[in-house]
């Protein structure tokens, strides 16, 4: 056989072995199909642009003897990876195979999401994670282990340098699930996605109690009781191309900006439905979602734990092109109000947002923090300084629009100048003061009200002097704690006019390891 022939005849076999690699075992993909999920490499042509992935360690085996294991050594180990493209960026992906072991992770397996996290670390591009795996490969015992702690250290170092993204497509149990709650986005399918701790079998025997796999760690238990999942679809298709469009908003790493995106939508474009969307009456609710997309580019905006703490909105959306993180009270859940769960969500979205050199938006309609034993009791104090912390401690540009009432605390959480807003615009429409009206003059005036002949006609007088003076829209202007009055019509040409102006803007931390931020 002549050299050239011999050489054929290896790249002939490479070629086959390859190609049983890539199809898997038809028993076990006809399963994961009886499962309603998709394969490992369909997910990954999804996720990616055509023909763009490349799949490094499809050879790889592990190396482990007992219980059998070392008579059956697949390829891949259970996780495929590599890198490819999203709407031409460069993007590292693993995706465990759950026809193989069922996706569990040994040693070699880890040691191939390992190295994927390290290349996406040094070459500075986000890590996608296609999680539908069993956890720790029980054969491989310890060496499984130090597997999941190897992946949860480079989880955290590679945190606020790449963007890291964790899709849910199977199980996702017991420890192996801190390793998406180490990353910046969770995005889960209904009815083929479960995450928990301990599973069902364990929860009966501990407490007796009956739930099954999908209501204790499903998409829609995630996403709108725990918190823990940041989307959740109702298929692969419609999650995966929501991960494409998550990474077209981001910035490859942090030292980049998010992409720009040219747009036709004009910068001065008035925001004409505000005046008809927003009530003057600061108790009447509105949809703040409507006007964020009366100001965002093209209405267009992508909300971030959409189902979960609902009284507050996150999103990111584009303005005059470029990426903005949207922060607003939504008025339409509890009256906008702050609470455990709402400081949580705008606190870890400020955090990415600075993280990534995303500007801040902050639209303001609050009326304080959540009164009440539960909330008290719960930690309100220490979740509602975790948003106060983050935003004290973001340097990329931030603006505040104060729209209707902005109350006591929770005004001057919500980004206002004193905690380092760059800049605060107020529609004529605000309300910035300690408290609500009724609420101030009963406290101040409890004696004179009380005493009076006619105490109804005292305190409603009261309640009208202190709108007049101390609530009045040009009070905190007139003060400097606001730094322009703008008609509301106005919003998106002041905020794109705003954000240019701040393009560019550094500002220096003190040199320390890290502060220490509340939990
Ligand atoms: C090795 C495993 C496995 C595991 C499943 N398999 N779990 N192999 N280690 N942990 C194998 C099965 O033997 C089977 O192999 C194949 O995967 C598919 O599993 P099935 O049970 O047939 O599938 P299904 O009925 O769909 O159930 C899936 C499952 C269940 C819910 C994930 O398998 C399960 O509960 N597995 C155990 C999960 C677990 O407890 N993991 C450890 C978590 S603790 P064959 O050859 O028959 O196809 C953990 C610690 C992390 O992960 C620590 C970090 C610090």
């Amino acid at each position: 056989m002549g050299a050239e022939s011999y050489f054929q005849k290896l790249v002939d076999d490479l070629a086959a072995v390859r190609s049983t690699v890539v199809a898997g075992d038809p028993r076990a993909t006809e399963r994961q199909r009886s499962l309603g999920k998709l394969t490992v490499r369909e997910r990954i042509d999804l996720l990616l642009d055509k023909d763009s992935f490349h799949e490094i360690g499809s050879f790889r085996r592990h190396r482990s003897v007992g219980f059998g294991i070392e008579n059956k050594r697949p390829h891949t180990d259970g996780v495929v990876t590599g890198w490819g493209r999203v709407y031409g960026r460069k993007v590292f992906v693993y995706a465990h195979d759950f026809r193989i072991f069922g996706g569990s992770l040994g040693e070699a397996h880890a040691e191939k999401i390992q190295k994927i996290m390290d290349l996406a670390y040094e070459a500075g591009a986000p890590v996608v994670g296609l999680n539908d795996g069993a956890g720790a490969r029980i054969q491989e015992g310890v060496g499984a282990l130090a597997g999941y702690g190897g992946i949860f250290s480079r989880n955290v170092r590679a945190s606020g340098v790449i963007p890291q993204i964790s899709v849910i497509l199977g199980p996702c149990a017991g420890g192996a699930a801190y390793s998406p709650a180490l990353t910046d986005f969770v995005f889960m399918v209904r009815g083929i996605a479960q995450m928990f701790v301990t599973g069902p079998d364990v929860v009966r025997a501990v407490t007796g109690e009956e739930i099954t796999q999908e209501e204790l760690g499903g998409a829609d238990t995630h996403s709108s009781v725990s918190g823990v999942a940041h989307f959740a679809y109702d298929n692969e298709h419609a999650c995966l191309t929501d991960v494409r469009y998550l990474l077209s908003l981001l910035p490859s790493n942090n030292r980049e900006l998010p992409p720009h995106l040219p747009t036709d939508d004009p910068p001065d474009r008035p925001c004409t439905r505000i005046s008809s969307i927003v009530p003057p009456d600061p108790a009447k609710p509105y949809d703040v979602r409507d006007v964020i997309a009366d100001i965002v580019d093209e209405g267009d905006f992508f909300e971030v734990h959409e189902a979960w703490a609902p009284n507050i909105v996150c999103a990111l959306a584009r303005l005059d092109g470029h990426v903005v993180g949207v922060v607003a009270n939504q008025p339409t859940h509890l009256a906008g109000v702050l609470d455990i769960h709402a400081s949580e969500k705008a606190a870890r979205f400020v955090q990415f947002c600075d993280a990534f050199n995303i500007p801040l938006v902050t639209l303001v309609d609050v009326p304080g923090f959540m009164p009440g034993t539960a909330q008290e009791h719960g930690g309100i104090i220490r979740h509602g300084a975790k948003l106060l912390y983050s935003y004290c401690n973001a340097t990329v540009p931030r603006v505040q629009v104060v729209m209707r009432k902005s109350y006591g605390g929770a005004h001057i959480v919500m980004d206002s100048l004193s905690i380092g807003s760059d800049i605060s615009l107020a529609w004529p429409t605000n309300e910035i003061a300690v408290m609500g009206a009724e609420g101030a003059a009963n406290v101040v005036f409890r004696k004179e009200i009380a005493a009076a002949e006619d105490p109804d006609a005292v305190r409603a007088r009261k309640i009208a002097q202190y709108r007049e003076e101390l609530m009045h829209p040009h009070y905190a202007a007139e003060r400097g704690f606001v730094d322009e009055l703008i008609d509301p019509a106005h919003t998106r040409a002041a905020l794109i006019s705003a954000l240019a102006a701040l393009r560019g803007k550094h500002a220096e931390r003190p040199d320390r390891k890290h502060g220490n931020q509340p939990t």
